[in-house]
């Protein structure tokens, strides 16, 4: 008995409705296995079409090969279709308001010794001054006796220092990063090194933590006048060319001669630092020879330089923690 002719329209018109209806990718692909899946509809008509008469069966064959074609392309259309909507539902759900008001982030800011530190650094290097540390807990032969302090030497006095268990100090300046630099190194020098300094100080101008700049240079020729004119550029660089300097005779067991700088601020002249000329036993000490080399040294103040700089009276304000004036500063 011949078989029936198949009725692909019928097919076709379920196909369409039923792949539209699919919402989901799976009841997509349970869709697509009714009409294309091994058991499926169409797939039933192929595998029948040899029971049919010769005569129908290449144009019902070609046609139900078109149709399943267009189902598999249905298919595809729709699935494209899911994947977008699951997408702009993901989309949605993770939606950012770009219009709300930000949070304002705090923002911070260097330190003013920090700010200060650094341009006085620079305006050494441009001068061709490379930078040299030291620790801060020292031996007492680097912080005095290297630099021309004996023991019992009464110029120790003028150093109010901390003593550590062991017979270290905490450096009372940065002189002793001068013996450190140059013990190892053959001249021509020309260094500065920056740093905490410690001493049993207190005042609206002291800190018995405080920071200074140290520089040197040694070399076959150097003069005093080299000194004087290094320091009153670098003043001029940090203060302006209208503040007013004096530089004043004074004593250092390192230099001879010896000068101090003062700046005047706030009704006063306030001691910026201290200078002169390397005293030819601080270079026998580090192995250099006085009778060919000198040397120009100083260390002034970093922070009183960052109190002019920012109008700021009492030295305790720049390390209090203090918020209400950390967020002046
Ligand atoms: N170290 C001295 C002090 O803290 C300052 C000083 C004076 C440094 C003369 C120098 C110098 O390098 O040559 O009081």
């Amino acid at each position: 008995m011949p078989a029936e002719t198949p009725d692909l329209g019928a097919i076709e018109r379920a196909a369409l409705g039923e792949v539209a209806a699919a919402d989901t990718p799976q009841s997509l692909r349970e869709t697509r296995a009714r009409f294309l899946g091994r058991r499926g509809s169409l797939s039933g008509v192929l595998r029948s079409l040899g029971e049919l008469p010769a005569e129908r069966r290449s144009a019902i064959g070609s046609a139900a090969n078109a149709l399943k074609q267009r189902i598999e392309a249905w298919v595809g259309e729709r699935q494209a279709e899911l994947e977008r909507d699951l997408q702009s539902a993901e989309l949605a759900k993770h939606r950012l308001d770009v219009t709300l008001p930000g949070a304002s982030l705090r923002r911070g800011a260097l330190h003013p010794v920090t700010f200060v530190e650094r341009d006085m650094v620079e305006f050494f290097q441009g001068l061709g001054f490379s930078v040299v540390e030291g620790p801060e807990v020292e031996s007492d032969y680097n912080n005095f006796e290297a630099l021309n302090f004996p023991p019992d030497h009464p110029a120790r006095d003028m150093h109010d220092t901390f003593f550590v268990e062991g017979g270290a100090v905490l450096r009372t300046h940065t002189s002793p990063v001068q013996i450190r630099a140059m013990r190892d190194r053959e001249p021509p020098f020309r260094f500065i090194a920056p740093g905490r300094v410690f001493r049993t100080d207190h005042g609206s101008t002291k800190s018995p933590l405080f920071h200074q700049i140290e520089g040197f240079l040694v070399d076959e020729e150097v003069t005093f006048a080299d000194l004087k004119g290094v320091l009153y550029a670098f003043a001029h660089h940090l203060m302006g060319s209208d503040v007013p300097l004096r530089f004043r005779a004074s004593f250092f067991p390192f230099t001879e001669p010896s000068a101090e700088m003062d700046f005047w601020w706030n009704d006063q002249w306030l001691e910026w630092g201290g200078c002169g000329m390397i005293h030819p036993r601080v270079l026998e000490n580090v192995g250099v020879d006085p009778a060919r080399y000198r040397g120009f040294a100083f260390g002034m103040g970093i922070d009183r330089t960052a109190m002019r700089r920012y109008g700021i009276p009492n030295i305790h304000a720049l390390f209090d923690s203090d918020v209400r004036i950390r967020e002046q500063l």
